[in-house]
This record gives C-alpha cells, structure tokens and sequence, in this order.
C-alpha cells in the first residue's frame, strides 16, 4: 500500500513537472468554435436549396387527389406535409450543426496525427505571458505538437481539409437517418391528417422515391460543393484568430 502511494506521488510530480503541451477542453471548443461558426454558416444554402428541390419533387408521380379524395383535400394535404418537411429538414440542419464542435475537436484532437504533445523540441517559439499568440507563430512552429500555432501553420495543408472532410463524411453517414426522419414525417402527417391503410402505405412509397433521389442529389451537391472553390477561405483569418487567442 506505501509502495502505490510512493509510485502514484511520483508520478504525480513527473506528470505535473512533463513538459506536455496540450490544448484543454476550454481550449479546444475554443480553437473549434471558429470553424463550428463558418460552416454552420456555409451548409446554409445547400440545405435550402435541399428543402425546395425536395418540396418541388415531392408528389412526382403520386396520385395524390385519388390518395386524398379530391383535389381541394390534396391540395390541403400537400400544404401540411410541405411545412413538416421544412421543419423536418431545419432540424435536422440544426442537430447537424449543433454536432460540428465534436467533430472538429476529433478531427484536430484525436485524429493522426494529432494536435499533442511537446512543442519545445526542438525549439520554434516561447510562449508570451499575454495571448493572443503573435502572428509570426503561426509560421515559426513547423511541426504538428499540442500548442495553437501549431494548429495554425498547417491549417491550410491539414486542418481544414480533415474538417472539410469530416464534415461531408458525417452527412454521408447520416443519410440513412435523414431519410427515414423525411418519410416518417409524411407518414406521421398523413395519417394525422385522415388517411390511411393502403392509400397512406401508397402515399409514402410513392414519395419515398422522390425523397431517395432529392437527397441522393442533396449528398453529392454537397460532397462535391461543400467549402469548395474558395468559398471556406473567408473564414481563415477568423479563425486563425479564433485560434492564437488559446494557450
Ligand atoms: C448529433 O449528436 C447527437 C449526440 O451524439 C446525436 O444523438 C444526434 O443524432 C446527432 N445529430 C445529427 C443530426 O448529427
Ligand atoms: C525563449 O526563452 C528563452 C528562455 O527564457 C530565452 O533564452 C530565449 O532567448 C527566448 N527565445 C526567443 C526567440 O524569444
Ligand atoms: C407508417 O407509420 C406506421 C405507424 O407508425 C408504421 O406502422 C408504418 O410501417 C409506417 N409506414 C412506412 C411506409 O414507413
């Protein structure tokens, strides 16, 4: 029992005397934070532009007056199933966000390489006692270690790209889920709103299909598109910023 606690003591000491630089959990959401807000930003007018193609393309060989009864009831239906989709649609692009810190922490965090350890060896920079980090940091630290300026020389070779990645991958995965929340909307509105049994089985297969096509188009727009063309790059001196002002 003496013998743990003699070993726990000294590795207490060797772990608090390690020169170890790591990024904090504060520091982390931090140097996240900048690039969480410019995507947020930028996903905006490809789901919006999601959202209407959808809506257009929602009833493309659906027989909804004979589902519905008449047309002034199909007419009724499509308006309500039209604004759940919207709702559907910005909550889903409201959770996605909402999850971009993580992600961006993994990716820069836990990601190999990482953003760890010692950047003392060999020696770039001292750290300043007041932050932010001087600019010139940014270009003095020349290798991947645990400290902002690291981060910030390789934003344009590493960083970005692995988030930019991230971020597409994480739409991919979640594609399955987003479908499955689009049909269940209509059906949920459907059935809410009078019909059912084989015209609300029809109704749901038949859109099901619209709703696989707009969102398979949706994904690759968005893989193809996404902070593409130098549409991100607006954001570099944000969050280079963002990311200097962490120890
Ligand atoms: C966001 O993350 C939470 C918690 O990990 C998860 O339950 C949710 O499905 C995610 N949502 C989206 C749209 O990414
Ligand atoms: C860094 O700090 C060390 C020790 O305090 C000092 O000797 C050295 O001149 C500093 N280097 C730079 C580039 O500021
Ligand atoms: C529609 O919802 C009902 C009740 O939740 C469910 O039993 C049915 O399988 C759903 N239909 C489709 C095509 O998803």
């Amino acid at each position: 029992m003496k013998y743990f606690v003699l070993v726990f003591a000294i590795l207490a000491i060797l772990f608090s005397l390690s020169p170890i630089e790591a990024c904090e959990s504060s520091c982390r959401k931090g140097v996240a934070s900048g690039f969480a807000t410019a995507y947020t930003k930028e996903i905006k007018p490809f789901f919006s532009t999601f959202s209407d193609n959808l809506i257009k393309n929602l009833y493309k060989n659906v027989d909804l007056k004979s589902i519905a009864g008449s047309t002034s009831k199909a007419n009724g239906i499509k308006t309500v199933i039209n604004n759940a989709i919207k709702s559907a649609i910005s909550k889903f692009q409201k959770d996605f966000s909402g999850n971009f810190s993580k992600l961006i922490q993994d990716s820069i965090f836990v990601q190999e390489p990482k953003f760890k350890g010692d950047c003392s060896k060999p020696f770039r920079i001292n750290q300043t006692k007041t932050l932010p980090w001087d600019p010139s940091s940014c270009e003095k630290m020349d290798y991947i270690c645990g400290n902002p300026p690291s981060i910030c020389h390789f934003l344009n070779s590493e960083v970005k790209p692995r988030c930019v990645e991230n971020v597409k991958n994480d739409l991919k995965r979640k594609s399955t889920d987003f479908e499955k929340i689009l049909t269940n909307t209509i059906n949920d509105t459907a059935r809410k709103n009078g019909i059912g049994g084989n015209k609300l089985k029809k109704l749901v297969s038949d859109c099901k299909k619209n709703v696989q096509t707009q969102l398979k188009s949706f994904i690759n727009d968005f893989s193809t598109k996404f902070c593409k063309n130098n549409n991100c790059e607006q954001y570099d001196e944000a969050i280079k910023k963002e990311i200097l002002s962490w120890p």
